[in-house]
């Protein structure tokens, strides 16, 4: 769906799967989205549905047995699919599209100073004299929150919130246009997480970098994105506005994840979460994935994967069920309609 200003990433229709002795793992199907230049956009969903995977085939680092395949995917315009595998290390990785990943903890290697690691990195893709490069990783460092002097530092004596915050600074080096980052906080503990939180939010008004923020934890998402899209079973479900998807929610799974965070709205109430458990994703995808979950399911989920529907402003809802939103949500309120 379209972002509101010119994207500068643009896919249709993306799909991963991976090769298993079971047979293939459709771990994302039919993902389309824009982000526009300026945007935070979020993804959430619960654990294994394909958040990583999405974003690792974006960038080329999926493990052998993955394979994606999309109907377009654009960097500024740029067709990525039409990209050779060097072309893309030598022009987009890094360069244009940078990933802090999700074991950001563990990325960097143990025997060489942070420092070093950064400004190397900076090296390997532009022109630039040691001493240029160690005065801008020392201002990325300023940017992130981090002392200049800790550049000569080995990762053993960061602690996690500042290897956390140093990986960002990496992913800042080169300017990109994109910068992805795969749960930034998870881990951490909650005032390391809110002082991480701040920081990405001020890095945002600082450089002109789109970001795609990636967590399972929707409190996170909503306060950081601009639009958010909402992923179960590989495939993303809602996708809004932020402040769209909590007033106005219309996805049965976005109700029952809603329930399941402690929010303004749910002060004093029980939180109510979802029974039952993920789909497996093994064999070709033919209903809703949410079927085997849903309270609200009707003959036809399980008949065929409901196609995407616009509800207007922007807003897409991937289920059969959106002309009776009203009654799904004062219904997704009460506790017996989550039994199992
Ligand atoms: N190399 C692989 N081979 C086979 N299946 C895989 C492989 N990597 C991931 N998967 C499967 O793909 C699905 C999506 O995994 P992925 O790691 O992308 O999820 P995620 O949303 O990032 O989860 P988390 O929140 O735990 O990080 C899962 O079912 C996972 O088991
Ligand atoms: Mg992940």
């Amino acid at each position: 769906m379209a972002a509101t200003t010119e994207p500068v990433l643009s896919i249709r229709n993306l799909g991963v799967a991976y090769e298993t002795s079971q047979g293939p793992v459709h771990a994302v199907s039919d993902v389309s989205f824009d982000v526009g230049a300026d945007e935070v956009f979020g993804i959430a969903g619960e654990s294994g549905c394909g958040k990583s995977t999405l974003i690792r085939s974006l960038l080329r680092l999926l493990p052998n047995n993955g394979t994606m395949t999309a109907e377009r995917c654009t960097y500024k315009g740029r067709d990525l699919m039409a990209m050779s595998d060097e072309a893309f290390r030598s022009t987009i990785q890094w360069q244009e599209i940078s990933l802090v990943p999700q074991s950001a903890m563990a990325s960097f290697n143990p025997v060489y100073r942070v420092g070093d690691q950064i400004i190397e990195s900076m090296r390997a893709h532009r022109r630039m004299g040691r001493a240029e490069a160690w005065e801008r990783a020392a201002g990325l460092f300023d940017v992130v929150g981090l002392q200049a002097d800790l550049l000569r530092n080995y990762p053993h004596e960061f602690s996690g919130g500042m290897r956390q915050r140093a990986m960002i600074a990496m992913a800042l080096s080169l300017d990109p246009g994109l910068i992805i980052m795969d749960e930034p906080t998870t881990g951490l503990d909650v005032l390391v997480q809110e002082r991480i939180l701040r920081r990405i939010r001020e890095i945002r008004a600082e450089i002109h970098s789109a970001i795609i923020l990636i967590t399972h934890d929707i409190a996170v998402i909503a306060e950081m994105s601009d639009r958010i899209a909402i992923m179960y079973g590989g495939e993303i479900m809602e996708l809004a506005p932020s402040v769209d998807l909590f007033e106005n929610p219309h996805h049965p799974y976005t109700l029952g994840l809603e329930n399941a965070f402690p929010s303004i709205r749910n002060v004093g109430k029980d939180l109510i979460s979802i029974p039952g458990s993920p789909p497996t994703l093994v064999g070709p995808v033919e209903s809703c994935p949410f079927e085997p979950r849903c309270p609200f399911r009707i003959d036809g989920c399980a008949a065929a994967n409901p196609a995407v529907v616009d509800v207007g402003d922007g807003h897409q809802v991937r289920c059969l069920q959106t002309g009776d939103v009203a009654r799904m949500r004062t219904l997704a309120r009460e506790k017996s309609t989550w039994r199992s």
